[in-house]
């Protein structure tokens, strides 16, 4: 099969095993092209792509662009602050003005669940949601799993902890989804006010310990703290969840066996994960950075209904 089940990717939820397995095939075609001196090739050179971003991004926003930019895409780039949402305008009036430009997808980031989802039922293009509230980050769990794939060859079988602010995160539910779909075993670790009720009923274990967490793994996936998404206050304080929650080098180099770390960034420094643990030959984050490009340009050739 060389072609995905989906017209968008609104979430891992939609996706089967087959569509993840032909995005990180693609993906790994594709790396190898964005390491060799010329990393450009025409494959969307008759595309227009349009970045919506109504919150904030580093990585996601440079990544989509880059890989345009790579694939040959025609590329925009819009933001929410500056713009004529700022005046009223409605969400699906500005994507429907963007669209009669001409441009043929649309990669879109926003704060509400749910957004991606009800865009792709308003409006006629192909849409990639860049991260919608706490709801799913598709891209990031896709470049995750590529990214464990790379590092231990397999992603089925594996052992994966994923720690931190469960309830608030887009990347927890994405990796959940993905990494099961593709055979691993995934465990939750964090402050129980920071664990979704609902996570047991989809197949995830919780530990509560963070220890006992690691010495279960392979992998950690070390999640920020998601500040802008809390209303009330669901731990005492940042020192004591990094005193409880949070990996340094000692809790690492004390496992019986070396897991392999990871974080989708921005990373808190001193919270999460302490700077010799981020910046130690465990820690993959800088690979999954440079592996997204790579997903991002296979989810957006695939999506534009070229055969892999
Ligand atoms: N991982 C991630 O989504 O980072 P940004 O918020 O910087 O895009």
């Amino acid at each position: 099969m060389s072609h995905l089940s989906v017209n968008h990717l609104l979430g891992i939820k939609y996706l089967n095993k087959n569509d993840i397995e032909l995005i990180l095939s693609t993906a790994k075609n594709f790396k190898e092209v964005i390491n060799r001196p010329i990393k450009k090739v025409p494959s969307l050179r008759d595309i227009t792509v349009a970045n919506l971003f109504f919150e904030n991004s580093t990585r996601t926003k440079l990544s989509f662009e880059l890989a345009q930019k790579r694939l040959s895409a025609d590329v925009i780039n819009f933001s929410a602050s500056g713009s004529s949402v700022k005046k009223g305008e409605t969400l699906v009036d500005t994507v429907n003005n963007i669209l009669a430009m001409k441009v043929d997808m649309i990669v879109m980031r926003h704060a509400s669940p749910g957004a991606a989802v009800f865009l792709s039922k308003k409006v006629n293009s192909r849409i990639i949601n860049a991260g919608d509230g706490a709801h799913e980050h598709p891209t990031q769990a896709l470049l995750d799993a590529f990214s464990i794939h790379e590092k231990l060859g397999t992603v089925k079988g594996k052992k994966i902890v994923i720690v931190g602010d469960i309830l608030h995160s887009r990347v927890a539910l994405s990796n959940i989804f993905c990494l099961q779909k593709l055979g691993a075993s995934v465990k939750v670790c964090g402050p129980t006010t920071l664990i979704p009720k609902y996570i047991t009923s989809l197949g995830v274990e919780v530990e509560p310990d963070l220890r006992k967490a690691l010495e279960w793994c392979d992998v950690a996936n070390m999640l920020r703290i998601q500040l802008e998404r809390q209303d009330i206050k669901y731990f005492p304080s940042l020192r004591e969840y990094s005193m409880l929650y949070g990996l340094n080098k000692e809790i690492l180099d004390g496992l019986s066996k070396k897991i392999v770390v990871m974080h989708p960034g921005p990373i808190n420094r001193g919270v999460e994960i302490t700077s010799d643990v981020a910046d130690s030959k465990q820690s993959i984050i800088l690979d999954q950075v440079e592996n997204g490009v790579a997903v991002r340009m296979a989810v957006m050739f695939l999506l534009a209904g070229r055969q892999a």
